[in-house]
């Protein structure tokens, strides 16, 4: 099978190829990605040999045709991926997240190619904190910020081409994801690499924000089972039932990393700042039999800690870049 895996150099899209050319070996694996700021070619270093890498950009439509017209299967995880800098500058997240998934549809319909869209539980907007209510696939979008905006109108998009054009594609909404390779400018890895740099980490407002926590390999597992399993045309929520607020994550990350667990400021708070996310994956569990393997949050942060700390050459290069935007924010 022929895979265009698209953001294949950024945070979940390299751990999808690398665990792709791990697991099966029968899939031969094509990235397409720009390299953005949060683009990383060094992120594919060990499988450079086993797959195709091909910079450029998912709204240039003749490049996305003649790789589409190559490929089996696209699943599609470019985007501007960061709620900050789309408050700093919605430009570009409306031309990548919308454009470009117009683009690679277009193509997809064209040559009769499957496509996977991946998604976020920010398009359903946000929870009460003392709600129990979770996100279901019924839930009606009510994006807060230019991100989750320009991701629901591509999740739109998608659902139109099924339905008008008879495109073979499936959505998936996910919620949050740690584990290595994410970039420093993300909550948990800034804070992990503050802390290596002997700053305290930063929470925004009064960290009782929530966010639905789940393994990036947990995330890539439901994918591939979405792919192979899923209904056409159908919306799949991943979740590993992973809530913590944010002030207990800077805590677990303090404690993990020998600090005081009171060693952390409060910085002003997001515009916006959505409350709390929460994901019912029942039908990814119960329809597709996923279940996610990594059982414990602070077991899965204390192997991303390690990983960051083995790692720096990797995140280095970019912490001073990162630091000095938010300090514009001041944030
Ligand atoms: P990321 O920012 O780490 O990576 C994005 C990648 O897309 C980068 O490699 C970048 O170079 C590439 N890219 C950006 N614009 C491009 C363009 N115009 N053409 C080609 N490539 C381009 O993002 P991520 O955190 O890995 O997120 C991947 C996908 O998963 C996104 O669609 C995001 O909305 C979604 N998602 C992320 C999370 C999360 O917690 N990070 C959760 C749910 C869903
Ligand atoms: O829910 C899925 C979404 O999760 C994805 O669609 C996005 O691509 C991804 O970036 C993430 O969005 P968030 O805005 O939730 O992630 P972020 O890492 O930016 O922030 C997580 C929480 O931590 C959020 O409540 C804001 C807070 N925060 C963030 C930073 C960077 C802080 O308190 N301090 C910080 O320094």
């Amino acid at each position: 099978m022929r895979v265009l895996v698209t953001g294949g150099a950024g945070f979940i899209g390299a751990n999808f190829v690398l665990q792709t050319v791990r697991e099966r070996p029968d899939v031969q694996v094509t990235v397409l990605d720009a390299l953005t700021y949060a683009g990383d070619e060094a992120s594919l270093a060990s499988v450079a040999d086993a797959i195709t890498f091909v910079r450029g950009d998912i709204c240039d439509a003749a490049l996305v045709d003649g790789l589409v017209a190559q490929s089996d299967l696209v699943v599609h995880f470019a985007a501007e991926s960061h709620n900050d800098n789309s408050l700093h500058d919605p430009s570009p997240f409306v031309q990548t997240n919308v454009i470009g998934t117009f683009t690679l549809l277009e193509a997809v319909r064209k040559h009769g190619v499957r496509y996977h869209h991946i998604s976020t539980d920010e398009v359903y907007g946000d929870l009460e904190l003392d709600d129990p209510a979770k996100f279901t696939p019924d839930t009606p979008y009510n994006p807060s910020s230019p991100y989750s905006s320009t991701k629901a109108s591509s999740d739109l998009l998608v659902r139109a081409w099924v339905r008008s054009f008879g495109v073979q594609a499936t959505i998936s909404n996910c919620s949050n994801n740690y584990g290595p390779l994410q970039h420093v400018e993300k909550f948990i890895p800034r804070q992990i690499t503050n802390v290596i740099d002997g700053v305290r980490p930063k929470l925004y407002g009064t960290g009782q924000n929530v966010r639905d926590w789940i393994h990036v390999e947990d995330h890539n597992t439901a994918v591939w089972a979405i792919v192979e399993r899923g209904r056409i045309g159908e919306t799949y929520l991943i979740g590993a039932d992973g809530e913590v607020d944010n002030k207990t994550v800077v805590e677990t990350i303090l404690d993990l990393m020998g600090q005081d667990a009171d060693a952390y400021d409060l910085v002003s708070d997001r515009p916006g700042h959505d409350l709390r996310y929460a994901i019912d994956a029942t039908r990814l569990r119960d329809e597709l039999g996923w279940q996610p393997q990594y059982g414990s949050f602070r077991e899965g942060l204390a192997a991303t800690i390690d990983w960051y700390r083995a790692n720096e050459a990797w995140w280095r290069p970019r912490k001073e870049a990162t630091e000095a935007k938010y300090a514009t924010l001041g944030r």
